[in-house]
């Protein structure tokens, strides 16, 4: 009688695709190469964690120097929890989406206080904690403690609905094709599979004119076979983004050329992130917020010009349109909350980019 096998075989596709990586993967900042693993070194959950909740919605070429940028001011995870959540935002401002930062902190404080300092290894706890859903709980079990989770993302999409040739459209076909990295997933190894997978997504299957000779999957890839890899993922056709319109204020002390900022409500788009104050961002046409009707949303009855041309700027849901109305103000004039940033100051505030653009209008 044969013995029953604990572990499913690495396949042949997963094989390939593991030596395709020992040979070209990418040195990361959080990651521990395939010949620092044979060494022996172990990846840090908390460094993966960081990684890969920075890098939800943000390149690689940006997520780099926040990622150095938060291991110096916070090393490990007990620092992060002890931090205040205000300099958080601030170290974080820039990378956008920024509840990720707001649940970065949360995350680190519940894991301090409820699995005493300790990521759990599994993927269905890990997916309990905040800002963590399938994709980051999936990443971090099978980069930082080996388990054979299936990890999908936006690049492994593309990859896999090519290799089978996937013809139902996203987004309904992220069920068939995770049921296909699950397959493909190996029991050996599975964090270097998901990492070699990003990379390769990342490089030679590129959206367009994949470099299909240099793949390792070039023989089995049923797209490459019919020579049609650049039709896939299949895409239902996008809505269009609404554009909304709104006016920012941008007052200036004339003794230092500091500037004035509010802080956002706790709730809503860029909660609790700091801002120049404006109008609302309800306007449906370039008239909404006319001269007149812009200036009744002003924090204090200055003498606002309006600057010409205007900051735009694109969210997950719409386009963003701003009027900027610039005013020098003395420091005898009363205003309502916020603070006086110095020029010094400003690039440290947790400033979301969209308030950046303004204030680097002047
Ligand atoms: N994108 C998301 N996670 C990644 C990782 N661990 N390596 C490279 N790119 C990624």
């Amino acid at each position: 009688m044969t013995k029953r096998q604990e572990q499913p075989p690495t396949t042949s596709a997963a094989q390939a695709l593991l030596d395709w990586y020992d040979r070209h993967h990418r040195s990361l900042p959080w990651r521990v190469g395939p010949k620092e693993r044979m060494a022996g070194v172990v990846p840090d959950p908390y460094h993966v964690w960081l990684s890969e909740i920075m890098l939800q919605q943000t390149t690689v070429g940006a997520v780099k120097s926040y990622f150095e940028k938060f291991l110096s001011l916070w090393p490990t995870l007990a620092d992060l929890a002890g931090a205040q959540e205000e300099d958080v935002l601030k170290a974080w401002a820039g990378l956008g989406y920024y509840s990720r930062a707001r649940n970065l902190k949360k995350c680190a404080d519940h894991v301090q206080l409820h699995h005493n300092g300790r990521f759990p290894d599994k993927a269905k706890a890990l997916k309990e904690l905040p800002g963590i859903g399938d994709y980051t709980s999936a990443a971090i079990a099978s980069i930082a403690f080996g388990q054979a989770a299936p990890v999908v993302d936006g690049n492994i999409e593309r990859i896999v609905s090519r290799l089978y040739r996937i013809e139902e459209a996203l987004p309904k076909a992220k069920k068939p094709i995770r049921e296909k990295v699950a397959e493909l997933t190996p029991a050996n190894r599975p964090g270097d599979f998901a990492q070699g997978m990003m990379d390769l997504g990342a490089s030679l299957c590129s959206p367009k004119k994949p470099a299909c000779a240099l793949c390792p999957f070039h023989n089995i890839c049923e797209a490459k076979k019919a020579g049609d890899q650049e039709r896939f993922p299949v895409k239902a056709p996008k809505k269009q983004k609404p554009t909304r319109y709104g006016a920012a204020f941008l007052i200036k002390r004339q003794i230092d050329g500091a500037i004035w900022l509010r802080k956002r409500p706790d709730q809503g788009l860029l909660a609790a992130m700091s801002e120049t104050p404006g109008t609302d961002w309800s306007g449906k046409s370039a008239e909404t917020f006319d001269l007149i009707t812009a200036l009744e949303h002003a924090p204090q009855n200055l003498d606002f010009r309006k600057r010409s041309g205007q900051i735009t700027h694109t969210f997950t849901h719409f386009h963003l349109i701003l009027d900027v109305y610039e005013a020098i103000s003395d420091t005898q004039q009363p205003m309502t909350t916020g603070w006086w940033s110095s020029p010094e100051a400003i690039n440290k505030e947790a400033l979301p980019t969209v308030f950046r653009k303004v204030v680097e209008m002047v």
